[in-house]
């Protein structure tokens, strides 16, 4: 079954063809962080206006760089929730239009839940029941995946989500959007000893919380750093440490909880995705935690952490399966 995934819920467009929801045999992504990185976040008009630009050029390529005609798509995905209103509109008329036009099937899948399908893809091993981390822009949500029909939903973040406290604490260091892969850097020549951030667990509940961390950056950086009345710039060695703390202090949450909570759930196996999953650090300690705890780990390719159609189509061939 070959299934013609469509993205476009924030402020990347992006196009898949994907067989049997595995095979990907086109997955284009087309990023307007350039447009928006000048503003320090995404703008949802920008956004919109962007994804009607793009999205038809897109679907074009995607189609001839599978090889395929419209004779041999079997149906069409997109995600149609959660995200900014006027980006999936587009995505959501683009591909209701396609499915009436070429008689197939239209299957709306829930973006968040798509980026687990990201483990799914390719040559992954990937079984049931496991527990899935999602750590994006928009959200940190952790689930039970028990079948693809059966995905509860265990906790969620109560303010920030861990992309967009990457984000707003780049800000503060004043490094360019988005966020995440500024701090990565800044942090790989910083110690993480040398600021030591709190560790926000909210024990005995799978929520997150994000924002008093940011915070806690925010008020380390105004008492050690800005004098009254003057500018302030902190050095490159205060940012790599600073950065480094933070990324240490997020890292070790999420890994730590996603961990106590598949241990609780009684469930070997741990999936995570989502564009924090791209970060190395966040990589390298769910792989030593999870080893220690003897589970299995499954983590996408990077490219398959970020926004991309290839996991809508994937949750979509699935979602429609009973097992
Ligand atoms: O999943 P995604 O592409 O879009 C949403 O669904 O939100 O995630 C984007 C988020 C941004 O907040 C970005 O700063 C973060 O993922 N991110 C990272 C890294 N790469 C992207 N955060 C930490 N480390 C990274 N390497
Ligand atoms: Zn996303």
């Amino acid at each position: 079954m070959i299934i013609l995934g469509i993205e476009t819920s924030c402020d990347e467009t992006a196009v898949a063809v994907v067989e049997d929801g595995r095979r990907i045999l086109a997955n284009l992504v087309s990023t307007q962080v350039k447009f928006h990185s000048r503003y320090g976040g995404v703008i949802p008009e920008v956004a919109s206006r962007k994804q009607i630009e793009l999205i038809n050029p897109l679907l074009n390529e995607a189609l001839k760089k599978s090889r395929k005609r419209w004779q041999d798509i079997d149906a069409v995905a997109v995600a149609s929730r959660p995200g900014l209103i006027g980006s999936l509109l587009v995505g959501i008329s683009t591909a209701s239009a396609l499915a009436y036009a070429n008689n197939l099937p239209l299957i709306e899948v829930n973006h968040v839940e798509a980026h687990l399908y990201a483990n799914f893809l390719e040559d992954s091993a990937i079984q049931m029941p496991f527990t899935g981390l999602v750590v994006s822009g928009g959200h940190t949500s952790i689930f039970l995946v028990r079948n693809h029909r059966d995905m509860e939903l265990l906790g969620e973040t109560r303010d920030d989500a861990a992309g967009e406290a990457f984000d707003k604490v780049a800000k503060l260091l004043g490094l360019s959007y988005p966020g995440g892969p500024e701090i990565e850097k800044l942090a790989e020549r910083g110690n993480p000893e040398k600021v030591k951030f709190p560790r926000p667990y909210l024990y005995n509940s799978f929520d997150f919380s994000f924002s008093g961390l940011k915070t806690a950056v925010a008020y380390y950086i105004k008492e050690k750093f800005q004098v009254p009345g003057s500018a302030f710039k902190l050095t490159d060695r205060v940012k790599c440490d600073i950065a480094s703390g933070f990324q240490e202090s997020v890292v070790e949450v999420l890994v730590n909880k996603t961990i106590r909570v598949a241990r609780k759930k009684g469930v070997k196996r741990i999936a995570i995705g989502g564009g924090v999953a791209a970060n190395k650090r966040l990589r390298l300690l769910f792989k030593q935690e999870a080893e220690k705890y003897g589970m299995e780990l499954f983590i996408p390719p990077l490219e398959l952490c970020l926004d991309n159609a290839a996991m809508v189509a994937a949750r979509a061939y699935y979602q429609n399966k009973f097992e």
